[in-house]
């Protein structure tokens, strides 16, 4: 359930891609579901020039022409500071650093583009080794740095603007664009820019759907005494996800137990959320499979940042009861779904919550917590007229945040014909005995309704 707020580990979830035994029917499954969500949409990649020398970094490539083939539209954004010092070493020149920011010099500029072309080179030969047409070009317009508290920054510049048409036109030939860390100003000066920042920049302008950043470390490690990372998280020690304000209390309260690097990435990484970008991943590229697990799977590996997709969803009202009838009604007269009365549904308004656009109810789903920290989600309906747009699975995602933070352990559900869809969104097959006892006399044999559930 990528969709989902809060994922579980891979761990947690039980599950890898290799699946634990025989055929990984579900993994199949759940890549399937994501297949048609992904095709034609931007995936911006900022990758870690350190991964270069790791020995499966040309399988990373080959997944990310897989990604390609599919109908991804990838960029890709190689970052260079490694080869950079390598070359600036090896030519002895001396290009200081401040604040983890090059003061990029005269005499090293040449070097930088040189370190910089360097690693585009190696891309460039492994996406043609895998089948892949890459081009590497010049689509963003810099600008400099200047002076900061009187300190020139010289060649170092920033992002003005990036020439989305022609991304766009690149894309479109299903060319994979590889933009180095190199862009040039109206008059053709040339300037060394950061490739997260530039990566960032990229999304942005292609309103990209993810912006990865794959490097050697496996994300934003959890910060001691932050009461928003749940046991999973602290176990490994790394956030599995963080929406816009978790990271804005991170860096307003917990900035002096991040490492710069990582304060840097949590407000790039709202930068792009709050622009429009759906998701940013942090990944450890140097893992086998990494990308394709984090693309493909409901299993979480790295930290992902996402801004709030709630923003329709509220707890319902008792005006809302009318056209929560009216939606439930094509799928009662079908036997879908039991009737409810607009009585019941006024006693049990506090478990509903409703999808709203403007004035128009699009769907509704109600989670009922039981004294043991089970509950029970229910009454899961997305009006036809707006079904398959990702209603129903953002409100079940809602509801399971609802209950997870309520330290509900295992949220169940009974249903007679929908059980593949929450399949797909993350519950499986259980036995009565998930319910508690109370719900459990309820039961209704002649229904037969199955049992599914997800444990937290
Ligand atoms: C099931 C339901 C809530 C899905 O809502 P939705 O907003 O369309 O769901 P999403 O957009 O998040 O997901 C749509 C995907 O689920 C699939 N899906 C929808 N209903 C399904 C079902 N009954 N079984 C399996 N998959 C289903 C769609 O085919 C679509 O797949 P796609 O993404 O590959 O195109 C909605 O169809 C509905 O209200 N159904 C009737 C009521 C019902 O059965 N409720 C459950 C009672 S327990």
């Amino acid at each position: 359930m990528e969709g989902n707020g809060k994922r579980k580990s891979a761990k947690a979830a039980g599950q890898t891609l290799a699946g634990q035994s025989g055929f990984p029917v579900q993994s199949i499954r759940e890549v399937f579901g994501y297949l048609r969500r992904y095709r034609d949409q931007v995936f911006v990649l900022k990758i870690d020039d350190h991964l270069m020398s790791k020995p499966l970094f040309s399988l990373l490539i080959k997944d990310i022409v897989l990604l390609q083939k599919i109908g991804v539209r990838v960029i890709l954004v190689p970052g260079a500071k490694h080869s950079i010092d390598k070359v600036l070493k090896t030519y002895r020149v001396n290009s200081p650093m401040k604040d983890e920011v090059r003061i990029t010099t005269e005499e090293a500029m040449p070097l930088v583009k040189l370190g910089a072309s360097n690693v585009t080179n190696v891309v460039l030969s492994l996406l043609t080794e895998n089948g892949a047409n890459g081009v590497v070009g010049n689509w963003v317009r810099a600008r400099a740095m200047g002076v900061l508290n009187g300190l020139d920054y010289q060649h170092t510049g920033r992002v003005e603007k990036v020439d989305v048409a022609l991304i766009n036109n690149m894309l479109d030939d299903r060319l994979i664009p590889i933009v180095p860390n190199i862009g040039w100003n109206l008059v053709g000066r040339d300037y060394n820019l950061s490739s997260s920042e530039l990566a960032v920049a990229i999304a942005k302008a292609l309103r990209a759907t993810k912006l990865f950043f794959i490097g050697v470390d496996t994300g934003i490690p959890v910060v001691p005494d932050c009461d928003f990372a749940d046991a999973g998280e602290k176990a490994s020690g790394y956030f599995s996800n963080l929406d816009l304000e978790e990271g804005n209390i991170l860096l307003r309260d917990f900035s002096h137990s991040l490492k710069a690097e990582h304060r840097e990435l949590v407000s790039l990484a709202m930068d792009a959320c709050a622009a429009g970008v759906d998701r940013v991943h942090f990944i450890d590229g140097s893992l086998d499979g990494i990308l394709l697990q984090e693309v493909f799977s409901s299993a979480g590996h790295g930290t992902m940042f996402y801004a709030n997709q709630y923003d329709k969803i509220r707890p319902a009202k008792a005006s809302d009861i009318p056209e929560i009838l009216r939606i439930m009604q094509p799928y009662v007269d079908d036997g879908v779904l039991i009737q409810r009365s607009a009585d019941t549904l006024a006693q049990e308004l506090d478990n509903f919550a409703v999808y709203k656009i403007d004035t128009t109810l699009h769907g509704c789903a109600a989670l009922k917590i039981y004294p043991d920290k089970s509950a029970e989600l229910y009454a899961v309906v997305v009006d036809s007229g707006f079904t398959g747009q990702g209603t129903g699975r953002k409100i079940i995602s809602y509801l399971l945040d609802k209950a997870r933070k309520a330290g509900v352990k295992t949220v169940f559900l009974l249903t007679t014909q929908t059980s593949d869809f929450f399949m797909r969104n993350g519950f499986r097959e259980a036995g009565l005995s998930v319910m508690p006892p109370e719900r459990q006399a309820e039961y209704n044999p002649d229904r037969n309704s199955r049992v599914l559930a997800v444990t937290f």
